[in-house]
């Protein structure tokens, strides 16, 4: 939980109106130019609407185009400084408790993507969590870094990957030569929420900065009844997806330096970030990273409130679902949970004999549910802090009742003892050599002892089980043929369907 000693950002919305948190100023500039009627001799092609097919009109509105306003705009982007879009940034700093924070266009894979090439300035290696979202290994690839993997804690009941500890960190620091930082995830897809101030103490202990990939984490910092949140345990980067929980476009996301990093120098961040950036940066995105910011910074705290109250409900009606169990905060204290957000439904479908993806396409069916993740024992519904929790909540739970019954009634069935995931493969040579290096295509049942020279990535959650650089197993290829054939899809191979596989040539 987040320290009362230290400055939440409920505490920064009681001051909310000095510090202009109650303020739009890039989406005000955004309408106001398309107010006025300007004469659009500019990009976007469709000119604010009038060059769009009626269908994109239709679908969008015209307000939207209208909107969808090229970077480099006299008034918006450019001009008397602090302009407007500089003055969003700021904002969103200040809610965040960032030094400087950057909005990101590419999700926050382009976090991830500019947090590696900002640790490339510092030096060659770094220590990575092995089950870092793809882009944190993507990233790995494009800025060259040399990866030390370090291992979550795998929860031997659940089958599902915790936090790293500040132990297996520190270790990780002491075994890597040269080392120049170290990335995190927290919290999981799952809802656990790593020991970041432990973390930070560790990587801060042998000199370096400590990454936090915090994609699933950017309204903790506005509710003290929530985790605490990276910045304020002492992380130096946070990538933050505030598409997800906090509900900008999807694609908007937020990166966040300290006030005080250790390392990291944000002119260089700033250079790495626009390196992985489009130079047509879309209006509506950045537009929505404004708004979505005003509202968790101003009414954020109430929403939250409201959210926490009623997911615990949910939580509880999901548990008298017969063979239903939900993940909680009853996990705090296992290897690798030190806190858990209370905003995740994490449900265990053990107790019902069936598996996640045998429930998932049930709910879909009864109640044209969709759920954010699904597996063998878990799957995970995701809530927006700004939705009607508790009647989205009450739909779920209804679906489920009904799918379990479907299940109960169809006969008793066990639980099949699944396959938790095969161990990692060895990492025969670095992740952007096997990339880029001399490679060919073999069908995926010759690449086994071959070397990978791409991800394999079975999505959701998209935590690659194969790298470049690591030797394939037959275990994991099975694994992830397994997942595709449970409807997953691959990220990362060049064949989706893992027919092939391109392997390093020998
Ligand atoms: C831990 C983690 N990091 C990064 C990402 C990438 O986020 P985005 O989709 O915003 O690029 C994800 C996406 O699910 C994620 O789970």
């Amino acid at each position: 939980m987040t320290d009362p000693s230290t400055p939440v950002a409920a505490d920064r919305a009681a001051g909310a109106a000095a510090l202009g948190q109650s303020e739009t100023p890039y989406l005000d500039a955004l309408r106001a130019y398309a107010d006025r009627d300007p004469g659009r001799f500019h990009v976007p092609g469709h000119k604010g609407g009038p060059g769009a097919d009626p269908a994109l009109v239709d679908a969008i509105g015209k307000r939207a185009l209208a909107l969808d306003i090229p970077a480099l705009t006299p008034g918006i982007d450019v001009g008397p400084e602090p302009t407007p879009f500089q003055r969003a940034q700021e904002l969103a700093a200040e809610a965040w408790g960032a030094g400087r924070t950057w909005f990101l266009i590419n999700g926050a894979s382009q976090g991830n993507h500019a947090a590696a090439l900002t640790l490339a300035h510092l030096g060659e290696a770094i220590v990575v969590q092995r089950n870092a979202h793809s882009s944190t290994i993507d990233g790995v690839i494009l800025s060259g870094l040399r990866p030390t993997f370090v291992a979550p804690e795998i929860d031997p009941e659940l089958g599902i990957a915790h936090c790293l500890t500040p132990e297996a960190l520190d270790a990780a620091l002491r075994d890597t030569d040269g080392v120049v930082g170290a990335t995190a995830v927290s919290p999981t897809y799952f809802g656990a929420v790593a020991d970041v101030r432990g973390l930070a103490e560790v990587a801060h202990a042998h000199d370096v900065p400590l990454v936090v990939d915090e994609a699933w984490g950017a309204h903790l910092a506005f509710h003290e009844r929530l985790p605490e949140h990276a910045l304020s345990a002492g992380a130096d980067l946070v990538i933050s997806s505030t598409h997800k929980i906090v509900g900008s476009l999807t694609q908007s996301a937020m990166l966040h330096v300290a006030r005080e990093p250790v390392g990291i120098d944000p002119e260089v961040v700033d250079r790495a970030v626009t390196l992985v950036e489009s130079t047509s940066p879309s209006s509506l995105l950045l537009g929505s990273l404004d708004a979505q910011r005003r509202y968790i910074a101003v009414q954020g705290r109430e929403l939250l409130e409201e959210a926490i109250e009623a997911m615990a409900a949910i939580r509880a009606a999901v548990r008298e679902v017969r063979g239903l169990d939900v993940l909680d905060e009853r996990l705090v204290g296992r290897r690798g949970v030190h806190d858990y957000d209370p905003l995740r439904l994490a449900i265990d479908v053990r107790g019902t004999g069936a598996t996640g993806y045998q429930v998932a396409p049930m709910l879909r069916e009864l109640g044209d549910i969709n759920l954010e993740l699904f597996g063998e024992n878990v799957m995970v519904a995701v809530f927006g802090m700004g939705e009607r929790v508790a009647a989205q909540g009450a739909r779920l739970v209804e679906a489920l009742r009904r799918a379990v019954d479907q299940l109960h009634a169809a006969g008793p069935r066990e639980h099949e003892a699944f396959a938790p995931p095969p161990p990692w493969g060895e990492l025969a040579m670095g992740p952007r050599e096997a990339f880029l290096g001399p490679q060919e295509v073999v069908p995926a049942e010759r690449a086994v002892g071959r070397v990978a020279a791409e991800s394999l990535a079975a999505y959701p959650p998209g935590v690659p089980n194969v790298l470049p650089g690591e030797r394939l197993t037959a275990e994991t290829l099975d694994y992830v043929q397994r997942a595709l054939e449970q409807g997953g899809s691959l990220r990362g191979a060049s064949d989706r369907k893992l027919r092939t596989v391109r392997v390093v040539a020998e």
